[in-house]
């Protein structure tokens, strides 16, 4: 968790100058930060403008986001299609594409903004969990700006910005309950503050993007003429409409362990044992797209969503039953790549109507690594 987070008092950021970190200020300095700003017609209010840059995975991206929560500027290079063609994120490509992209992206993102970096408040970069190769490059790129700019540097964890950044597009109230689900994390937590989360549920094994990403790449979507750009879980949901999920009978995992947590290993070796029995049947070979792939994606896809909106059912019921959230104005959020899952997002919706709660899901390019949550 980062020490040192931004505090907010209504929309304004109050700025540590000599510790150089965002931090708690007292009434007295409130008053003082608010008096040295002059309010006459025609002087400009300097709005604290913070640098994110996110490279924690396979997306090298930039945003400038202003107090208030204007994004000001943002960029993003996506390494999907180099990581399709060599069937998974191979840490040292991703390494490697990061190191050439991200001075243009950070230098995109600014001119956006029309802001330079001397007139940066801060400079923030996620500095965990994620790939060490990718984090790395990120994180010396910040320290450079930092040292040549003279710039306070905050450093952000990516699950806390995904889970935050519904603050940006709509006016949650904490706590609220945030289910991330992508690629590299599977959590379901209670957010009671800003750096104050209560962890509910996590993945045993894998996260579910990555199970879409594992069966998607075993059916070789990539072949497939509608599919070949898109990311796993973004071809199987795509196929998925098209196909029947009653042709395959899954069994949702884990559902006789009374708890919020998630498993997808089971399922992805599932769905892999009925691809090979279909391709003999079938008689064809490993790599080549089977007759049945649509069918296949819509049943993965709806044994998950069936997985995902039961754990989560269960975790509004525990908070709600402890009075951890409110009976009628509970708040559910949910990001992460795979929160951009139109099918996921209907079943969650169900779980959300039983139960009263709001469902609130950021655009779905905020729901993916960006810059912006960072900022
Ligand atoms: O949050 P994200 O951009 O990166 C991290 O993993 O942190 O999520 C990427 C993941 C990939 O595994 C991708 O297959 C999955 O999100 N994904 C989807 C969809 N779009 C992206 N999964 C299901 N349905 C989608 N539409
Ligand atoms: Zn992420």
């Amino acid at each position: 968790m980062p020490k040192e987070l931004p505090f907010r008092i209504g929309s304004m950021l109050i700025l540590n100058k000599t510790a150089r970190v965002f931090s708690k200020p007292s009434k007295s300095k409130i008053y003082a930060f608010l008096r040295s700003f002059n309010f006459s017609p025609g002087t400009r209010f300097l709005h604290k403008v913070v640098l994110g840059i996110e490279t924690s995975c396979d997306d090298t991206a930039a945003a400038v986001v202003d107090e208030t929560g204007n994004v000001l500027g943002e960029a993003i290079h996506s390494q999907t299609e180099v990581h399709l063609k060599t069937g998974g994120i191979v840490p040292p490509v991703a390494q490697q594409l990061h190191r050439e992209n991200i001075e243009r992206i950070v230098q995109e993102a600014l001119s956006a903004s029309g802001i330079s970096p001397g007139d940066l408040s801060a400079i923030a970069t996620t500095i965990k969990p994620g790939l060490a190769l990718s984090l790395g490059v990120g994180l010396s790129f910040s320290k450079q700006l930092v040292n040549q700019w003279k710039k306070p540097f905050i450093p952000i964890h990516h699950m806390e910005a995904h889970a935050l950044t519904i603050r940006l597009t709509n006016q949650v109230e904490f706590p609220f309950l945030v289910l991330l689900i992508s690629g590299g994390h599977c959590l379901l937590a209670l957010v009671r503050g800003v750096s104050d989360f209560l962890l509910l549920g996590k993945s045993l094994d894998i996260a579910p993007g990555d199970m879409f990403d594992k069966v998607a790449r075993r059916l070789s979507l990539t072949k497939h003429p509608e599919c070949s750009s898109m990311s796993g879980g973004k071809a199987i949901e795509h196929l998925a409409k098209q196909g029947n999920r009653f042709h395959f009978d899954i069994s949702p995992p884990m559902h006789r362990v009374k708890n919020c947590d998630f498993s997808f290993t089971g399922l992805q070796h599932v769905t892999e044992k009925i691809i090979t029995k279909k391709e003999k049947e079938e008689g064809i070979e490993k790599g080549q797209v089977l007759s049945s792939a649509a069918d296949l994606a819509a049943a993965v896809q709806h044994t998950a969503a069936c997985h995902i909106a039961k754990r989560t059912h269960r975790a509004i019921l525990f908070c709600q039953q402890r009075q951890w959230l409110s009976q009628s104005h509970a708040v559910l959020v949910v990001s992460g790549g795979v929160a951009s899952n139109f099918y996921i997002r209907r079943a969650l919706e169900i779980v959300t109507d039983a139960t009263q709660c709001t469902l609130l899901c950021p655009p779905p390019r905020l729901c993916t690594d960006n810059g912006v949550m960072i900022a």
